[in-house]
């Protein structure tokens, strides 16, 4: 690849909290006993919603410079919200929420924006229903707005389709109201800092393989959490490092959950210098800081039990296939066509906007390379993680690429753009 914009990426950067574990450590605080202190809490929009729905359900939740104190009220201490719960743009709101409140002894409305609107709820409503909730999509469309009357919850044993740690989450969170313990089995396993997390506050959770269960009957217990940096936040980083020549990054306080690395075994498959350093853990999240140099990298293929554990980086990985020789296949990922965009169709139409060699294929893409790039106007369809990717493809591009709607950054990443910003030096 030619050095088109003659720069490099050189310096430190430290990744702002997990967007998973800062929206579980609000929720179980909220439904715990006590005082929960959360630092390193990811000041995104979608976080913020989650805060905003337990204040509108009764919990008082102190907010300052990414500390947080949730002033958790019990699991039957929620109060009648008085007005439907918006959620903006957060699926995991959504969904896990709904689990609590599929077990209140009140009525809740829940909804957000334009795009959760149109995201499958089928897949929480259907195991909660079975447990005993009463939950109506409002236009029978199986989407948000969900009208949920809450009900006294049974165990069951659930056996997934999809590998959803929103949904695992929802039937988990459900089954701390139940009479019986409750399993939920999945094809193949997604992230597991419910399971975690749950545990930290006193809950008596058990894993086996793909295979969780919550057994009721104990409280939880406010506690503290120390969030560790957004692994999908790194990638942006991880990828400028790997593409831009002349690079060395070190990304630094990033959550490596096996149930969440898939990213770093795909840069190494791809011969991508990447090295974790100076390991450790928190609240039971293993933890390390990420040194990326420039790479040539060559395609690969990704599918199976991989996917769900890199699932929100695919666009910045194809991203990466499209500098790689040869060929990168990425299969078994439909799930990418419910996100907050679609995003193998997003990627395909953004991609091949700049000249990429990318074809959509049923439940993901392929992509052959490598392909210089060129500037273009691409749209992120309001999809956080497409705005994200395509300001590093940027860096790569001969000429510039103009995001529509780049400001959705803010959803995962506030500071995004002054901190890629920071890191470019001129050559
Ligand atoms: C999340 C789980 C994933 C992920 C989303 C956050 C979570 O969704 O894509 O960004 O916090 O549980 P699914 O569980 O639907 O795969």
């Amino acid at each position: 690849m030619k050095d088109t914009k003659a720069i490099s990426m050189k310096g430190n950067i430290m990744i702002p909290g997990d967007k998973s574990i800062s929206h579980r450590a609000i929720i179980f605080g909220a439904i715990a006993e006590g005082d929960t202190k959360i630092t390193n809490f990811l000041e995104g929009a979608d976080c913020i919603s989650t805060m905003e729905c337990f204040r509108d359900l009764g919990i008082s939740i102190d907010h300052q410079n990414g500390e947080v104190l949730v002033h958790g009220k019990g699991l039957y201490g929620l109060s009648t919200p008085d007005h439907p719960l918006d959620v903006g743009n957060s699926g995991t709101t959504l969904r896990l929420l709904s689990g609590i409140l599929a077990a209140q002894d009140f009525t809740t409305t829940i909804t957000g924006d334009e795009s959760i609107v149109k995201r499958p709820m089928k897949r929480i409503m259907d195991p909660l229903t079975m447990m005993g909730a009463d939950m109506i999509s409002i236009h029978h469309n199986d989407c948000a707005p969900l009208l949920i009357k809450g009900k006294r919850m049974f165990g069951i044993h659930y056996l997934s389709h999809v590998a959803s740690a929103q949904v695992k989450s929802a039937i988990l969170l459900a089954g701390l109201y139940a009479n019986e313990p409750t399993s939920i089995t999945e094809p193949s396993l997604s992230r597991n800092h419910t399971e975690i997390m749950l545990k930290h506050f006193g809950a008596h959770v058990t894993s086996n393989g793909v295979t969780a269960t919550i057994h009721p009957g104990q409280k939880l217990i406010g506690c503290e959490i120390n969030v560790p940096g957004d692994i999908s936040s790194a990638a942006y980083f991880i990828a400028a490092g790997l593409l831009v020549p002349n690079s060395e990054l070190l990304i630094q306080n990033v959550g490596v959950n096996p149930t969440r690395d898939g990213l770093i075994h795909v840069c190494k498959q791809m011969g991508g210098n990447v090295t974790l350093v100076n390991k450790r853990t928190s609240g039971g999240e293993p933890i390390a800081d990420i040194l990326v140099k420039s790479s040539s990298l060559n395609g690969t293929t990704i599918e199976g039990d991989i996917i769900p554990t890199l699932i929100d980086e695919i666009p910045v990985i194809a991203l990466m296939a499209c500098m790689a020789k040869g060929t990168t296949i990425i299969k078994d990922a439909a799930e990418l066509k419910v996100k907050e965009s679609n995003r193998i169709d997003t990627m395909v139409e953004n991609l091949s906007a700049l000249g990429a060699d990318i074809t959509a294929t049923e439940d993901g893409m392929m992509i052959k390379g490598p392909t210089p790039l060129h500037g273009a106007t691409i749209d992120s369809k309001m999809d956080h993680r497409i705005a994200m990717t395509f300001a590093v493809a940027n860096l790569i591009c001969h000429g510039n690429i103009t995001i529509k709607g780049k400001d959705c950054v803010n959803i995962s990443y506030p500071s995004f753009y002054e901190e890629l910003e920071r890191l470019i030096q001129s050559v």
